[in-house]
């Protein structure tokens, strides 16, 4: 079993839906206050037990970068036993991950990627009150504290339409964790061993990390956070010039992201959309791709879904090994349906991914499948919808008799930035408040 008491609640438990999320990054100038700090919010932070609890769906998170570590003064040895990619950074890794041009780290909103954000505190809840509730408590740790600073916030909220911003249901295929309590959303998908996603637990390897000392990484993970701006309109207009109808614009759309916009997939249902489907969590995510589908006439193997989640493909490999918990949130005002011209405003996704492995499930996926074809045969082919394709990404729809081809795909994702954090367990908090170096 997982030690449940002792692992952060936003690691394993799906977000609520709806939800309103903040997020507010802040820099540690004294170590002393950072180590009060960690002491205080250790007092805050939600443990994943008792996921039965009707307040189960409240919770506050709390992270940190690798600058964030060296501020409290954690020993070199310490350090050192931490992933390397996560002291890297994600700012460093931007050629890997396709942070080029208008994704560059230089274009970031600053102060993400510059090394200043130390701390990261998440506050998710299903209604504004309770957040407000749970974000004052949260305040209290470091308000009119010397030595820490609070720099960045982000404020997000489940859209009135309940999907992300390019209008598809989201938060739906979650993996199923052993020891975790909590069901997978694919009963065709074996659980997966908890050392994926959580620090001293044995991998899908049969390996299991340690940290120096052993107390800093057990019951804790890795958590990626990303601004995703996502440009609506040039979607929008995109589709439209793309298609030969207003059926075929959602099709095309479908065909591109796996799923129908209600969150229907492909895989279930090739021909129309079916909202009901859509909207059943216990049927929504219950297929592989390879039985009866091995060449993507329902649903392609370029599509966002398949791309990230190759599922049974022998072609990708062991897909098991490259696995992400998502906890993605959406900020942003909705772009009013039928709207095709940019207003100006910021809109996108907060995307979150937590996993124990930065290197083979994040960085993977985004480096390789989403950002090359290769592994599945399509050349340089980028993912159509969130893919670094510049102005000239291309997407195959296998169909018979002549496969579909669709050019010119612009970027719709430009990376406003981000942070490679590490999430401690509840006991490493108490172990980094108490530090005396
Ligand atoms: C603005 C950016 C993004 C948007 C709009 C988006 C949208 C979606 C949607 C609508 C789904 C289907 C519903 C679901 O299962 O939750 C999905 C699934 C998924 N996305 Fe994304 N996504 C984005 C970024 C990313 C990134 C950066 C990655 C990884 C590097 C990623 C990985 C995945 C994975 C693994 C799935 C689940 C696939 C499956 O198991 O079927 N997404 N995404």
């Amino acid at each position: 079993m997982l030690e449940l008491d002792d692992i952060q609640s936003g690691v394993l438990r799906p977000r609520p839906a709806p939800y309103v999320a903040t997020y507010i990054g802040l820099r540690i100038d004294d170590r002393n206050a950072g180590r009060e700090l960690m002491r205080r919010v250790a007092a805050v932070v939600t443990s994943a037990a008792n996921p039965d609890s009707p307040l189960s769906d409240t919770w506050v998170s709390v992270a940190l970068t690798y600058p964030g570590l060296k501020a409290l003064g954690v020993p070199q040895e310490s350090l050192d036993s931490l992933s390397w990619e996560f002291r890297q950074g994600m700012a460093a890794r931007a050629k890997d991950l396709g942070d080029v041009g208008q994704s560059d780290p230089q274009q970031w909103e600053k102060p993400l990627g510059s090394g200043d954000v130390h701390v990261i505190i998440v506050a998710v809840s299903p209604n504004a009150t309770r957040l407000e509730e749970v974000l004052d408590r949260a305040r209290q740790s470091y308000k009119s504290m010397s030595g820490i600073e609070a720099i960045w916030r982000q404020d997000c909220h489940a859209l009135p339409n309940e999907k992300e911003p390019f209008g598809f249901k989201d938060g739906i295929s979650h993996p199923a964790i052993e020891g975790s309590g909590i069901p997978g959303t694919n009963p065709h998908e074996p659980l997966l061993k908890a050392g994926e996603f959580v620090i001293g637990y044995t991998d899908e390897l049969g390996g299991t990390q340690k940290t120096v000392p052993e107390i800093l990484g057990r019951n804790g993970t890795y958590v990626v956070f990303r601004k995703l701006h996502q440009r609506v309109a040039e979607f929008r207009k995109f589709l439209k010039a793309s298609a030969n109808n207003a059926d075929d614009e959602e099709l095309l759309a479908a065909k591109m992201m796996g799923r129908w916009r209600s969150g229907a997939p492909l895989a279930l249902c090739p021909f129309h959309d079916d909202p009901e489907l859509g909207a059943d969590a216990r049927r929504n995510n219950v297929f592989m791709f390879e039985e009866d589908d091995k060449t993507g006439l329902k649903t392609p193997g370029g599509s966002h879904i398949r791309r990230c989640n190759p599922r049974d493909a022998a072609i990708a490999g062991v897909a098991r090994i490259h696995r992400m918990i998502r906890r993605g949130t959406a900020y942003g005002p909705l772009l009013p349906d039928g709207v095709l011209e940019d207003d100006g405003a910021d809109r996108g996704l907060m995307f979150a991914f937590v996993g124990a492995h930065i290197g083979r499930q994040f960085e993977f996926v985004q480096s390789q499948w989403v950002n090359d074809g290769v592994f599945f045969g399509a050349g340089d082919d980028k993912d159509p919808v969130i893919g670094s394709n510049g102005p000239g990404g291309s997407f195959t729809v296998p169909r018979k008799p002549v496969r579909r081809r669709i050019q010119g795909i612009p970027n719709f994702v430009v990376t406003r930035g981000g942070e490679y954090c590490f999430m401690p367990g509840l006991r490493a908090l108490s172990w980094l408040a108490n530090l005396e170096t």
